[in-house]
Order: structure tokens, then C-alpha cells, then sequence
């Protein structure tokens, strides 16, 4: 099927299969993340994890999901495909906010940026608190306390989306990178664009949030 995008609807809304695209109104929907995500389909899944306090059921998810799909101006499918691909991967389907596993102090959101991208986004957020709590320096502690500024929802779930448009940007909304229903090029972006490693559990997602974002 050939998608169409807001750059060239500008502010018409179209719903092609199923995924609304519009510069004001790109939506994903609880149902496609339910199919997407299965495991996280019920708001009770949350109780068996490791960390109940750090997870998230999809009907938070995507709630947060589309705030920062309005909020970043990320309307192309491709780059929504990967960077929810991305946060569940990163956040074993939304059951972890910081890194646990070695515990690197000042990782986390459901990206799981690294502390020196933590520290940007939450000074690009709140400017004050973080010069506040970096006023005496960076300790484990004071990095711990600057990830705490942006482990709700809407912030952890908008990290990704800050990254890309912010820090990654010539991988967004350009004709020859994320496209959409695209393998290669969500490789490209994970290992060129934020530098991490690829695996078959990445492509596993991935083709599990291309599908369910397709019906
Ligand atoms: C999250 O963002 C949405 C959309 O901007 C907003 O309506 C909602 O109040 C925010 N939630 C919180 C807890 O700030």
C-alpha cells in the first residue's frame, strides 16, 4: 500500500490504514499497540514484572506516545514505527524507566538514553530545576536526580522523539532515511543514528510494530 504524508497533505487529516496522518492530528491507537505489544495489553500485566513502579500498560503508552508524536512533529510512518520499535525494545515493552542492568546511573526513560543525552533533554525541559540539582556538581546522585525530572510519562515516552528531531535530525522527515515499512533503514538509524547495537530481538519488534501499524 502506498502511504502519503503530511508533507504533501499539509493540514489535511487522512486515515490510511488505520494510522491517521496530518501535520495536527498523526494518532496512533491503543488498539494497534495492543497488537503490537500484546504483552502490555492489560493494565494488570504491569503487577508481574520486576519493577511494578517503573511499568507502563499500553493505555498509558500510547496516550503519552501521541503527545509526543504532536508535540515533536513526527508525522512520517516510518520515523513513528521506529521510534516505538525503539522504546519497547530499549524498555522490555515498557517495563523499565531507568537502566537496571548494570545501573548505569542517569540512564533511563523508555529510551534508555545515556546520562550525557538525559542531561540535554531535561535541560531543554526544565532549564531551572537542572541547573538546581547540577549546582553542585554531577555526582551519582545529582544524575539520578536529573533523570527524575523527566520519568513521566509524557517525557519518557517523548525522549525518543526528542532525540531524533533534536539530536539525530538528518534522519528526520527526510525522503531517503526511515521510511516507512523500511527494515534497513530502522538498522541505519539504530546503529548509525543513536549508535547502539543491532539484534534480532530489534528486528523482531520492529516487525512487530510495522505490522500492527499497518492494519
Ligand atoms: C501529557 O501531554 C498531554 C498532551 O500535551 C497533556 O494533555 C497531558 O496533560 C500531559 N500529561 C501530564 C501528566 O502532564
Amino acid at each position: 500500500m502506498k502511504l502519503l504524508f503530511a508533507t504533501v497533505l499539509s493540514s489535511a487529516l487522512v486515515a490510511v490504514a488505520g494510522l491517521c496522518i496530518g501535520a495536527a492530528g498523526t494518532t496512533i491507537t491503543l488498539d494497534q499497540l495492543n497488537k503490537a505489544m500484546p504483552v502490555r495489553s492489560s493494565d494488570g500485566s504491569c503487577a508481574s514484572v520486576s519493577y511494578p513502579s517503573e511499568c507502563a500498560p499500553n493505555s498509558r503508552a500510547v496516550a503519552a506516545i501521541n503527545a509526543a508524536i504532536a508535540k515533536y512533529g513526527v508525522t512520517q510512518r516510518g520515523e513513528i514505527v521506529a521510534l516505538v520499535s525503539l522504546m519497547a525494545y530499549e524498555s522490555a515493552n515498557w517495563a523499565y524507566n531507568i537502566n537496571h542492568f548494570p545501573g548505569r546511573p542517569g540512564q533511563g526513560t523508555r529510551a534508555m538514553l545515556m546520562y550525557n543525552f538525559i542531561e540535554k533533554y531535561a535541560q531543554s525541559l526544565y532549564p531551572a530545576e537542572a541547573a538546581q540539582v547540577l549546582a553542585g556538581g554531577s555526582s551519582t546522585d545529582a544524575q539520578n536526580n536529573v533523570r527524575a525530572l523527566v520519568l513521566n510519562d509524557n517525557d519518557s515516552f517523548g525522549s525518543a522523539f526528542w532525540y531524533l528531531a533534536t539530536q539525530a535530525s538528518s534522519y528526520h522527515n527526510s525522503a531517503a532515511k526511515l521510511r516507512s515499512s523500511n527494515a534497513e533503514d530502522f538498522k541505519d538509524y539504530i546503529v548509525n543514528g543513536v549508535g547502539a547495537g543491532w539484534d534480532n530481538d530489534r528486528q523482531a519488534t520492529w516487525e512487530s510494530v510495522n505490522a500492527a501499524l499497518l492494519i
